[in-house]
């Protein structure tokens, strides 16, 4: 494995967990979280049999679940924990376990936890929210079954105001969880791995996703938000309101205002259209991700009774078949990844702010869009890729058109439509049925489901196959998504002109970080770009067939970060995958080099790889050196000497036969006969020193906020050690939590929670 100790520790400070904490507050809104202070129990827990009539009658009644469902069961000696929380990655590797879950147990989990409700919040409505649970779940509330859930990442929105109690009455909440069922051929996490909530509202309330407001373009200047707002009534009588839609800019500043009346029935729903002309906003660009804020507010005689919040942008995209995709009528090649949502030391548990982590040091790479695979993303993903200006695929889970999978997919557009980073809806990945006359009015009727909700964002679906079936998906899309059919890019716009193709998913390749000599018999892949899945190509072949194609929309490459599970083309011990640009903990390999040359425009790239320190016995060895730049040509420096010039080649990169000496090799980047750009790596000697690096300079005391900090070997000049292979011990004072760690190898077993009270990782082992 690599020598080199790029660590990274995730650290979180906590606060003291007081009872709730209140995110939010409008006149009567409040969002609590509810992510503090659960009691976990892991393993199944029986029911108790029920034999007797009257036992059974009993037990069949409102109230009266049994065992770990039951409100008075003795939970005392259940372990306390914040979420989020996934039990799977702190369970050591398991070759019997499934190394498609990364050779973790995951099996069955138990949670409970309790909360008081003031006597002044009677009348109210009372909402109990889970962002997201894996994988499936059932939900007690006092003793009453609420919800059951069938989705790891589908929310659940449950409506306790019948059942809930108030003043010193205690509320119980049980979540049975059952990750021993899968929706997926990659790491799922087990547990309620997203945020929970508690919405108190007044009777007549925005019901939860309840705001469309995307922006549409009516002419050059004009704009127009079609508003629709549905409103619900939890009261005893018919209620009367004025909903009042508002836009503000980021600065706060009034842009535009208009409203209705409603009138909603008791214990019915009703929804309100308003149209909210806007002249000349500022565009939602890459570059320049400008947000507003629509402020809806309802009134009642006058006095606010509920107000939500919903952010939007200005923005217009287009698919063409002839030359691709256009955001605000400028052209824009898709420069994509696709993605699974774990990460180091975390697994599915990822703190919000690691979103933004992740989502940065992509755009750094120089991707401009996301494809969330195979699944909807946390609402806090979505919200960065708003604000980072990312372009996003989201996507529906399980293919499958009965009501509850058809509830799933309405969930996602409704809780989704308002971002403008949102450009596709894709209803599936890699269906067999793809080919098939079920599967093509499957999507279409998935597709009249999104188009129900949302008719700006065109429907997608990822195929893999069946293209040209007499009967196939790609006659019920509005923009047809390749997954490796690069051999079919020509021939099928060749005989489907006027239909829209973006690739959905290509390359597939390996790479272990710092590696540069395939083994196979060790699971090691080399860093040259060189190795791929058969159905795959090289990350360089595989922009080269999107980049000369101005028919596809663009590429998303599989994937930007490594991910647990799926060790393709390895098995045991091998657990988690290779496909990655960068690895579980956002340490970059080749790829990212490769493709930020390729892929950035602003700034001049200029890297070597591999490092320059290798032992004696190398010397005068030839060693292969890539140069991945965007200059015109480049020149390498070996301790001064000149070695070598040439043209760069903006697809194959550049590589340079060099034979060792100890010392500084280096690069220079010329444009135009000017030097634009340097770069150098030097011999390094033994490490000395460790070096911690943190993402940020503050970290907020709230008990949420959360960075990665890396770990990195100094030799005695200070420098960088790539070779270090040395085992590090972490241990924190003061306020801060170390919530995982990470090497990305692979292929290491080590604990990523640490060993309670000094977290260690030892890569010899
Ligand atoms: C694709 C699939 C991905 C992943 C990838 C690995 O076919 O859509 O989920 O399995 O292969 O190469």
């Amino acid at each position: 494995m690599s020598k080199k100790i790029l660590f990274q520790i995730l650290s979180c400070l906590i606060i003291s967990i007081s009872s709730i904490h209140v995110l939010a507050q409008s006149t009567q809104r409040e969002r609590l979280s509810l992510d503090k202070g659960w009691l976990f129990h892991q393993g199944g827990i029986p029911f108790p049999i029920i034999r007797g009539q009257g036992q059974t009658y009993a037990t069949s009644k409102a109230g009266s679940a049994t065992g770990a469902a039951a409100p008075n069961y003795d939970d005392n000696k259940w372990p306390r924990l914040n979420l989020p929380h996934d039990w799977a990655v702190e369970m050591p590797f398991d070759s019997k376990e499934n190394v498609a879950q990364g050779y973790r147990k995951r099996g069955y989990g138990w949670y409970r936890r309790s909360f008081k409700l003031s006597p002044d919040d009677r009348g109210k409505y009372i909402e109990l929210q889970f962002d997201g649970i894996a994988t499936n779940a059932t939900i007690w509330f006092n003793g009453s079954v609420v919800h059951r859930s069938w989705s790891g990442y589908t929310s659940s929105y449950i409506d306790i105001t019948q059942l809930a109690k108030y003043g010193d009455d205690v509320n119980i909440v049980a979540v049975k969880v059952d990750a021993e069922a899968h929706e997926g051929w990659w790491y799922e996490g087990a547990g309620i791995y997203r945020h929970t909530w508690l919405v108190k509202c007044a009777p007549v309330h925005i019901v939860t996703d309840g705001v469309f407001a995307n922006p549409v373009k009516m002419d050059e200047n004009s704009w127009l938000i079609p508003a629709e707002i549905t409103l619900e009534n939890s009261g005893t009588a018919t209620a009367d309101a004025t909903i009042e839609f508002t836009l503000y800019d980021k600065k706060g500043n009034k842009v535009a205002q208009a409203q209705t009346k409603a009138s909603v029935s008791p214990l019915q729903q009703s929804t309100a259209s308003i149209q909210l002309p806007v002249q000349k906003p500022v565009l939602w660009t890459l570059e320049n991700p400008e947000l507003y804020y629509a402020k809806t507010t309802i009134l009642q005689k006058d006095a606010v009774v509920d107000e939500v919040i919903t952010k939007c942008g200005f923005r217009t995209i287009a698919f063409t078949a002839d030359s691709g995709f256009y955001l605000n009528g400028k052209h824009v090649k898709i420069k994509g990844v696709c993605n699974h949502q774990d990460h180091a030391g975390v697994g599915v548990a990822v703190p919000d702010a690691l979103w933004e982590f992740r989502l940065r040091k992509l755009k750094e790479m120089g991707v401009n869009a996301y494809r969330c695979a195979h699944h909807a993303p946390a609402a806090e993903f979505l919200e960065a890729c708003d604000s980072l200006g990312i372009l996003v695929i989201d996507e529906n889970r399980n293919f499958n058109v009965s009501p509850e999978y058809i509830r799933q997919l309405e969930w996602m557009v409704r809780r989704d439509r308002n971002h403008p980073s949102i450009i596709l809806w894709s209803v599936f990945n890699e269906e067999p049925m793809q080919g098939t006359e079920q599967g093509y009015e499957m999507v279409r009727k998935m597709g009249a489901v999104v188009k129900a909700l949302d008719t700006t964002r065109p429907v997608t679906a990822a195929m893999n196959g069946g293209l040209f079936a007499p009967v196939n998906v790609s006659k019920a899309v509005d923009v047809v998504g390749f997954n490796y059919q690069m051999q079919s890019y020509d021939r099928f716009h060749k005989e489907n002109p006027a239909m829209k193709m973006t690739s959905s998913e290509d390359v597939s390749a390996f790479e272990v970080r710092g590696e540069y000599v395939t083994d196979r018999s060790r699971h090691i892949m080399s860093s040259y770009d060189k190795e791929n899945a058969i159905w795959g190509s090289t990350h360089r072949a595989g922009w080269k067939a999107v980049a000369e194609r101005q028919f596809l929309a663009g590429c998303f490459v599989w994937t930007g970060f490594d991910y647990r599970g799926e060790p393709t083309p390895f098995t045991w011990p091998s657990a988690s995958s290779f496909f990655g640009i960068m690895d579980l903990c956002g340490f970059p390999k080749t790829a990212y080099w490769i493709h930020q040359a390729q892929w950035r425009e602003d700034i001049n790239v200029l890297q070597l790889v591999p490092h320059w320190t290798w032992p004696r016995d190398s010397i005068g060895k030839n060693i292969r050196v890539m140069a991945l730049s965007n200059a015109d040509s480049v020149k390498i420096l070996l301790n001064g000497k000149m070695i070598g010039g040439q043209k760069v080649d903006q697809y194959e990169m550049n590589t340079f036969q060099i034979p060792y000496q100890p010392g500084k090799l280096e690069a220079i980047g010329y444009k135009k006969g000017k030097e634009v750009s340097r770069f150098k790596t030097e011999t390094t000697g033994a490490p000395v020193a460790l070096q911690l690096i943190a993402d940020r300079k503050t970290l907020a005391n709230d008990g949420h906020d959360a960075m990665p900090i890396t770990v990195q070997a100094l030799d005695s000049k200070g420098r960088a050690v790539p070779t270090a292979n040395i085992p590090v011990e972490f241990e924190i004072s003061g306020g801060g939590k170390i919530i995982g760690l990470g090497n990305g190898n692979p292929n290491s077993h080590e604990a990523e929670k640490g060993n309670k009270e000094v977290y260690s990782m030892d890569w010899h082992k």
